[in-house]
């Protein structure tokens, strides 16, 4: 159980940022609205630049107020790293989520699946094993991510993702419960 949890808290920064994108996206597309050579969109109006960037910035931001948490109530899990390579870490634990959320939109539009259709598993995972592979380039990312706590978190976020659009669906949050 407490594995668990220590794998929740530390993908909070890679778990995030498509929350912040939803909030703070809109404008000019990623992909400058262009075609693929397949005729259908690179990735699509549900990328934006803006999103982008919110989400890394709003992964970044909630690593700090982890910190800040982890201080106030005693237990070390990012506080124990030095501040830089604490940054790095989650910098590319952000950026892997935002690049991985991208690659998951690239590969729905080749298979023809339109913008905001979605795609089980694909929707879920990309943008997990991006942010791993990013985020593996941080020495910290040894420390803190044992392979226990990779394969739990490989696991639990399909999961995770169904129990809170089924929570969001009961409080009415959600028209469909995934
Ligand atoms: N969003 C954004 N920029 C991003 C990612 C997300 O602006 N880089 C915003 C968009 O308004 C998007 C919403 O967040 O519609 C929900 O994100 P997501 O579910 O990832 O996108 P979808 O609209 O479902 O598009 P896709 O089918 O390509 O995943
Ligand atoms: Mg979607």
């Amino acid at each position: 159980m407490l594995e668990i949890l220590k794998t929740i808290w530390l993908l909070l920064p890679a778990y995030t940022p498509n929350n912040f994108a939803v909030i703070f996206g809109g404008g000019t597309p990623l992909d400058f609205g262009k075609y693929f050579i397949d005729g259908k969109r690179i990735l699509g109006d549900g990328k934006t630049i803006r999103g982008f960037i919110a989400g890394v910035l709003g992964g970044i931001l909630i690593a700090h107020l982890q910190l800040l948490i982890e201080r106030s109530v005693g237990f070390e899990l990012y506080s124990k790293l030095p501040y830089d390579q604490f940054i790095r870490l989650v910098f590319l634990l952000a950026f892997g989520a935002m690049v991985g959320d991208s690659l998951g939109s690239f590969i729905k539009r080749r298979f023809g699946v339109e913008r905001g259709k979605c795609f089980p598993v694909l929707d879920q995972l990309t943008f997990l094993l991006v942010a791993y592979a990013f985020a593996s380039f941080s020495p910290a990312f040894k420390v803190l991510f044992t392979t226990e706590i990779i394969v739990i978190g490989i696991v639990i976020t399909p999961l995770l993702h169904l129990a809170v659009n089924v929570i969001a669906y009961i409080l009415k949050l959600k028209e469909v419960p995934w």
